[in-house]
């Protein structure tokens, strides 16, 4: 494989150090919902500890990541844990259906971007595109999991799926400082 250029090598520490800053506040997400689930829907308790599990552990395979090309975690960290406390305290108020809005729209707005980030990896950096598509398909399952379990779609409901989802992309957008503009542009180029 040919020798990347120094702005190849700045996107994939970017694309590292936003997945391992999401996956921070997810964690923070679903323990808040947790908290309050385990209070007043102790039901939805183990779904949402599994979802926390597998986040837990795509957390950490970035982390590792991290280590093997020598970058260091996103400096707006604990907004981004803060962000996702917030974001699942405030949800898990609104009841168990806004609980499973949330997870659609978090894990949707992600999706979109693993993809960008896949289609930037294929060529430059294997071993990364091989943990980003297996992290991919746990998060389709979480998302696919939130679908199932909505009662349906109200107007709050729209309404906050709208909010989750741009501040999820507002996230992703200031912790690449736009890179995924310039993914997209790249994927959009390539497809005609
Ligand atoms: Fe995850
Ligand atoms: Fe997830």
């Amino acid at each position: 494989m040919r020798e990347l250029t120094q702005a190849e090598r700045t996107t994939i520490a970017r694309i590292i150090r936003v997945n391992h800053a999401g996956e921070t506040g997810a964690i923070r997400i679903y323990a808040a919902q947790i908290w309050r689930a385990r209070k007043h829907y102790p039901d939805m308790a183990p779904a949402l500890e599994t979802m926390r599990a597998d986040e837990i552990r795509h957390c950490a395979i970035f982390r590792a990541a991290m280590t093997e090309r020598e970058t260091r975690p996103c400096r707006v960290m604990a907004l981004w844990s803060l962000g996702g406390f917030v974001i699942g305290f405030a949800t898990a108020l609104f009841g168990r259906n806004m609980i499973w809005v949330c997870t659609e729209a978090v894990e949707t707005t992600v999706h979109k971007h693993l993809l960008e980030q896949l289609h930037f990896l294929k060529d430059r950096d294997p071993a990364l595109y091989d943990a980003i598509d297996a992290i991919k398909d746990e998060e389709l399952e979480h998302r696919d999991h939130a679908i199932e379990m909505q009662s349906g779609r109200g107007s709050i409901d729209r309404a906050a799926y709208a909010v989750i989802s741009g501040l999820t992309a507002l996230m992703i957008w200031l912790s690449t400082w736009g890179d995924p503009s310039l993914m997209v542009r790249d994927l959009r180029r390539e497809r005609g």
